[in-house]
This record gives structure tokens, C-alpha cells and sequence, in this order.
């Protein structure tokens, strides 16, 4: 088994059944539920919100990490946490001039702190942060819909973002969100993610579990 981490993201599940989609991840090899909160504001596209979090939590037995495409995420750090997230991911686009601090009110609410960046975002930005940030969500695609087509560029995006958590000999885990299959996921192994997330390609699969599995022993 690698040592990756996979996380299938709920927008692509069936939302009239969540509960049996909730349950084939609790039984599958995944490690982590990738949940996307979209404002139509940071992105345009509207997800789903707190009411649809609550329930995923109430369900779901493994890691929640939760990817809020919102602007102003600072004003509702304290209320994901009550809702169950343990890893909480903001975008540096909205948040730079407030990073740090909410950096730490995430971990201050017992959360891992992760830090998304846009395909079009510089990895550089993050490296007066990168010590203080649990996880670095490297966007494949541009953020806002499942089921895009995954940026080539990625892959030397998440060398760079390696090379610097080596050089500031950091724990941070890169992660790896939009566009990923069991196609290129080897490549973003060798160029340094620790963590699929894969929407689409898992749950349109006629074996979500099987993709999944596949995805966990590359
Ligand atoms: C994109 C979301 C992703 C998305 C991934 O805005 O942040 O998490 O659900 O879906 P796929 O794997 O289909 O690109
Ligand atoms: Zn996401």
C-alpha cells in the first residue's frame, strides 16, 4: 500500500443518496472525506453549506478536510471546527493579507491549518508561511466545478512546493485537488503530493471503491 493519502471529494457524489456514497468511503481505502464550501463569490459556483457539512460529519469515520472557496473565510473558522472539520483549508488569494492570523485561529480551534493556491498563484507566496501551515493544497484546475481538465503545470507547481518544505525542513503535506486520476496520480507522486483528492473520476466510476483502491497502491 503507498503512503499517499486519498481523498475523494463529496461534490461529485450523488447528494439524493449522500448517506450510501458516505458509506462506500467509510469502507474503501480512502483516508480522508474532501469536502468543497463554494460562496459564488471566490468562485462561480455555489456548493452546498454548514447544514450538508453537519450531516457528512455525523456519517463519515475518517478525516474531514474541508476546502472552504469562500471570501472572508476568517469570520467562520470557529464555526467549522463545531461542525466536525479537522483539516480546514482557506485560499491565499483571499486570505493573504490576514494569513497568519488565521493560520492560527484555525489551530487555535484544534484544526489542521491547509492553504490553497490557484493554478495562476505563485508557489513563492507561501514561503514565509509554509512553517506554519499543516497542508498546502495545490489546485489542479481552477477552482469552482468538478470534472475539469487537470493543468499540466501542476506537476512542476508541487516540485516547487516540495523543494521548498524540504528546504525549510517542515512536515507540511502537499495536496493535490482538481483533475486528478488514476492517470496522473503516479506522476504527482514523483513530483512530491502526499494527498490525492479526486472527485469525478472517482464517483462517476461503475467501482468508486475500486478507483479508490487503485489510487491508494500506485
Ligand atoms: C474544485 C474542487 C475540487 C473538485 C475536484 O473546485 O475544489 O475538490 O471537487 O473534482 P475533480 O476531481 O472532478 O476535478
Ligand atoms: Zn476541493
Amino acid at each position: 500500500m503507498g503512503s499517499q493519502l486519498i481523498a475523494p471529494s463529496i461534490l461529485s457524489a450523488d447528494f439524493s443518496d449522500l448517506k450510501s456514497d458516505i458509506s462506500m468511503v467509510n469502507k474503501s481505502e480512502a483516508d480522508w472525506f474532501h469536502i468543497d464550501i463554494m460562496d459564488g463569490v471566490f468562485v462561480p459556483n455555489i456548493s452546498f453549506g454548514m447544514p450538508v457539512l453537519k450531516s457528512i460529519n455525523e456519517y463519515a469515520t475518517k478525516t474531514l478536510d474541508v476546502h472552504l472557496m469562500i471570501v472572508n473565510p476568517e469570520k467562520y473558522i470557529e464555526k467549522f471546527a463545531e461542525l466536525g472539520s479537522n483539516i480546514l483549508t482557506i485560499h491565499y488569494e483571499v486570505s493573504k493579507e490576514t494569513l497568519r492570523e488565521s493560520i492560527k485561529e484555525i489551530k487555535k480551534n484544534g484544526m489542521k491549518a491547509g492553504v490553497a493556491i490557484n493554478p495562476d498563484t505563485d508557489t513563492n507566496v507561501l514561503e514565509d508561511h509554509i512553517n506554519d501551515i499543516d497542508l498546502v493544497c495545490v489546485m489542479g484546475v481552477f477552482p469552482g466545478f468538478s470534472g475539469q481538465k487537470f493543468i499540466e503545470a501542476t506537476y512542476e507547481r508541487c516540485n516547487e512546493m516540495k523543494e521548498m518544505i524540504t528546504k525549510r525542513n517542515t512536515k507540511t503535506l502537499i495536496e493535490v485537488d482538481g483533475g486528478v486520476t488514476i492517470h496522473n496520480a503516479k506522476k504527482l507522486l514523483e513530483n512530491g503530493a502526499d494527498v490525492l483528492v479526486s472527485g469525478s473520476h472517482v464517483f462517476k466510476a461503475e467501482n468508486p471503491k475500486e478507483i479508490i483502491s487503485k489510487l491508494k497502491n500506485i
